[in-house]
């Protein structure tokens, strides 16, 4: 790994050609030239020049190739802000780009970790849209979160209130934008209109959950059966879930009963795939539409013929990552989904979702803890 990062360089290779990801940790520092007067700073509780990092120089079982580093840190320049990383969750994007398997790859070796909130500790002197104490997020994927600090450029971040939650910040641009984008922009739904999905524990489905529920839309949960499955629905209602059943019920007649109660889905969310999501389209409105945004069984989705001829049912896809590409040109979209988010969370009606908090020295069984089945619970490293 190399002492130094081209920020300046890799940032501006993510604006131009937006499909280039690469982590900061793996590219080397062009220094810019400092300009008077010095950076605007604030106490750094962390080593000067240094931080701490969960990195990956291979790819492979993530509690087998993550190892704790120390890099050192470029200096700030011009453009560029330091930043104090104040927590960080572990997605199963995260997991997949260290087993190598996801849509996009950092050269390696990379930090792990795409999402987290920082606070801004120095700002270079030609930066004009955050000042020390700011709260920040990445604007995009790939800027390895996993760290303690950071160098990065001004245009890689942007900037969230600090009266929201730290748990809520930190997870806030990956699946509540997810699940509000999906709630948003596939179908029109009104108060009293119903939503299916499954994977309804996961981050992205408890944000469904109450993105929903504030929107007056009743909610179809379904879930994998378990031990404590009753402790889960519970849990789930209390966030605003309407409904909450199991795979294997999902699958018998009395889900016919249901649908004496409230109206036949227009939108499926699915993020599971396999026979998940076909039980999904076979409940769908006649014209419904079926977003796909995840794979966690690793099953390919089978769609019945019968769902395409005699349904009409759309058949759709959903990619933040790419979302956000998009819409690079005018951060106005952005910004007014993070307002209307954390709105919702200084409304009480949104939170984050359930979690164990870990340190980053005990990174081996937070790595594995985020890959067992059942654990309904996301693992958030506090830095
Ligand atoms: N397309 C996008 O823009 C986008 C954005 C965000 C997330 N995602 C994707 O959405 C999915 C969920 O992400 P997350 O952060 O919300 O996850 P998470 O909080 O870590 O939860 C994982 C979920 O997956 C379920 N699951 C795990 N293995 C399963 C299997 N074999 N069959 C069925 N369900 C299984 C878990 O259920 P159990 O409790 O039963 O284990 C849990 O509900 C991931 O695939 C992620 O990559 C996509």
């Amino acid at each position: 790994m190399k002492s130094s990062l081209l920020l300046s360089v890799f940032l501006r290779q993510c604006a131009e050609t937006r499909t280039n990801f690469r982590s900061f940790s793996s590219v080397v520092l062009k220094r810019q030239v400092p300009c008077s007067p010095g950076p605007r700073r604030m106490q750094p509780r962390f080593a000067s020049g240094g931080c701490s990092a969960l990195m990956f120089r291979r790819h492979g079982e993530p509690s087998q190739v993550v190892e704790l580093e120390t890099l050192e840190l470029p200096s700030v320049g011009a453009n560029d802000v330091l930043v104090r990383m104040l927590a960080a969750p572990i997605n199963p994007a995260d997991i997949n780009m260290v087993q190598g398997t996801y849509a996009f790859l950092p050269e390696l070796p990379a930090v792990g970790g795409n999402e987290g909130v920082a606070q801004v500790v120095e700002v270079g002197c030609q930066v004009t849209t955050l000042k020390p104490g700011d709260w920040v997020i990445p604007k995009d994927a790939g800027l390895g979160t996993w760290r303690t600090a950071a160098v990065v450029s001004e245009n890689s971040l942007i900037q969230l209130p600090s009266d929201i939650p730290l748990l809520s910040a930190a997870t806030l641009s990956v699946n509540p934008c997810t699940a509000l984008r999906m709630l948003s922009d596939f179908q029109e739904l009104q108060a009293g209109d119903t939503v299916i999905q499954n994977a309804a524990n996961s981050g992205v489905g408890q944000a469904v959950i109450q993105i929903a529920a504030a929107r007056g839309l009743t909610t179809i949960n379904i879930v994998r059966d378990r031990p404590q499955f009753n402790q889960l629905s519970d849990r789930l209602k209390a966030m605003g879930a309407s409904h909450v059943i199991t795979e294997e019920a999902l699958r018998l007649p009395p889900m016919q009963e249901l649908f004496k109660t409230c109206p036949k889905p227009k939108l499926a969310l699915n993020g599971v795939g396999g026979k998940s999501a076909t039980e999904l389209l076979r409940h769908l409105e006649h014209g419904g539409t079926m977003v796909t945004y995840g794979g966690m069984s690793k099953r390919p989705v089978t769609i019945p013929v019968g769902a395409l001829i005699f349904k009409d049912v759309k058949v759709r896809g959903f990619w933040v990552t790419k979302w956000k590409a998009n819409h690079a040109h005018d951060e106005k979209p952005f910004i007014d989904m993070l307002d209307e988010l954390c709105t919702l969370i200084r409304q009480g009606k949104l939170t984050a979702p359930v979690c164990n908090q870990v340190e980053l020295g005990d990174h081996r069984r937070a790595l594995e803890a985020a890959m067992e089945p059942y654990a309904s619970a996301k693992q958030i490293l506090i830095l």
